[in-house]
């Protein structure tokens, strides 16, 4: 049934993936994980609150207080400052073996560095840490999830290669003083969307717009910021503290449209690379640097509009040396698919609609690909089994964390869209490991709906519905949340 339900929705041959829907019921690994994930920004609230000082994100969406899909902004979002309790209490009702969540850095550190740290947003992470901790929850801790402070944007942000020492800082900082219980740091959340959305484009803070230039400054800056705090670990505090430290690269799998047409097949491949292979490539292959793919075509292009040197900045030997292997494992934030093919002729420089104008790519998704109203996010279990099987492939078989996956709806308890979703992604995921990827915990994004960035509170990605009209933020379990905590209770995928 489940092959045929694949097949119906997605009129491609790929149903591999879904294949054991509707079959056996299917054992997770011994040992494996599931978690549920948040980020600051996206549920803490409590903007000014106690000593923070404005990041980004406060400073874009008061600044143009329209520019988010539904007029709204973080500065209550689920209130967690003040509810983290009920937090906790949702985490034991899934049962869950860890939390995903993030720490602010303008919280922790309202002046941007170490001079002053703020004893009340220390106060709070260690209510939080120390509240799932009762109750054998273990705390997984991003310390960078996209809400830099509005004073290092100032001096130029992930452009400014001073941002190294500057984050380093933070890191050091945060390390000191939550690593005697915090074993799981993961160093930066998704680059790509920080650099290309961020800097290439205006779809994320600071919406700086300049593709193809400022994106990959911010791709080289944050690579070597991402491997000095993780040196840092290394040498400070690993034989101390015990911990790992990771990356977590934002990843969407790209098929060519036809897989016999070998520019196809090289479009997609130049669009995975431009991707998430961007940021694998230079911690982990074997030779280092950006992917053969970047260096190749960025080279070209910038010689032919006449750039003295490519828009991609070079790493340096040792520079290739010093990002190589900074990652415990492969975090893996993973979503959704697109088809790629290559369209030479269609766009001339800044001018591109396609999404890697220096790949001279296009791409896109199938109607039949959706489920459900939003359009959010495209159901696509295969391409979660292809990426696997990739970074299994290329990588030599890290280890990885799927550090995020989830579905978007417009809301409601009744959320069928998800529990499918989920499902046909966790078989996949199974149909992987069976192949002999190395996956270690799934993480479920999100415990709670939240602020979707440029979306508001209109894409709704929770296991538990939040009520955004009443000032207490009430959180109610979805249908997926039941089918979520049987899931881990019996380590089982049975349907
Ligand atoms: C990835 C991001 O890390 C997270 O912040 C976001 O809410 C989800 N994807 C859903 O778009």
């Amino acid at each position: 049934k489940g092959f045929l339900v694949c097949a119906a929705l997605l009129a491609l041959a790929e149903c591999k993936a879904a294949r054991s829907v509707g079959h056996e019921p299917r054992k997770f690994p011994d040992g494996f994980l599931f978690g549920t994930a948040t980020a600051s920004y996206q549920i803490e609230g409590a903007w000014d609150k106690d000593g923070k000082s404005p990041n980004i994100w406060d400073h874009m969406t008061h600044s143009d207080p329209c520019l988010i899909k539904d007029c709204s902004n973080g500065d209550v979002a689920d209130d967690s400052y003040h509810l983290y309790k009920r937090d906790v209490e949702m985490m034991r009702e899934l049962g869950i073996d860890y939390y995903r969540f993030s720490m602010s850095w303008t919280r922790l550190m309202p002046t941007s560095f170490s001079d002053y740290i703020n004893p009340a947003g220390v106060e709070f992470y260690n209510n939080y840490i120390n509240e799932m901790m009762k109750y054998n929850i273990t705390p997984m801790v991003t310390l960078y999830h996209w809400d830099l402070p509005q004073k290092l944007q100032e001096m130029g942000g992930w452009t400014n290669p001073n941002i190294v020492d500057w984050y380093a800082d933070y890191a050091r900082t945060v390390y000191s003083l939550f690593g005697d219980r915090v074993k799981f740091w993961i160093t930066m959340n998704e680059p790509n969307i920080v650099c290309y959305n961020g800097y290439g484009d205006t779809s994320m803070a600071p919406r700086l717009n300049l593709k193809g230039v400022a994106e990959y400054l911010c791709a080289k800056n944050l690579l070597m910021a991402h491997a000095k705090a993780w040196h840092i670990y290394d040498e400070e505090f690993r034989s101390t503290q015990g911990g790992t430290v990771s990356i977590t690269l934002s990843s969407t799998w790209f098929e060519p449209e036809d897989k016999n047409n070998e520019d196809h097949v090289q479009a997609a491949e130049d669009s995975n690379q431009f991707d998430w292979g961007q940021y694998a490539h230079p911690i982990f292959s074997e030779s280092g640097g950006f992917p053969p793919e970047m260096v190749k075509n960025i080279g070209a292009k910038s010689a032919a509009q006449g750039f003295a040197r490519s828009r991609l900045p070079e790493f340096t030997e040792e520079e290739k040396a010093y990002v190589r292997g900074t990652s415990d494992y492969f975090g893996l934030n993973h979503y959704s698919s697109k088809l790629a093919y290559r369209n030479e002729s269609a766009y001339g420089y800044h001018e591109a609609p396609s999404f890697f104008d220096d790949t001279d790519t296009v791409s896109y998704n199938l109607e039949e690909w959706k489920i459900g109203e939003s359009d959010f996010v495209k159901v696509t279990p295969w391409g979660f089994y292809n990426i696997l099987t990739k970074i299994r492939k290329d990588y030599n078989n890290p280890s990885v964390y799927i550090t995020e996956n989830g579905f978007a709806t417009l809301g409601g308890l009744e959320d069928e869209d998800r529990i499918t979703y989920y499902r046909s992604y966790l078989a996949a995921m199974l149909d992987a490991i069976d192949e002999g990827s190395d996956i270690k915990a799934y993480t479920a994004w999100s415990i709670m709906d939240n602020f979707e960035w440029m979306q508001g509170y209109t894409e709704r990605f929770g296991l538990y519905e939040v009520d955004y009209s009443d000032p207490a933020r009430p959180r109610t379990p979805r249908k997926s949340a039941f089918v979520y905590k049987e899931i881990v209770r019996t380590r089982t995928l049975d349907f």
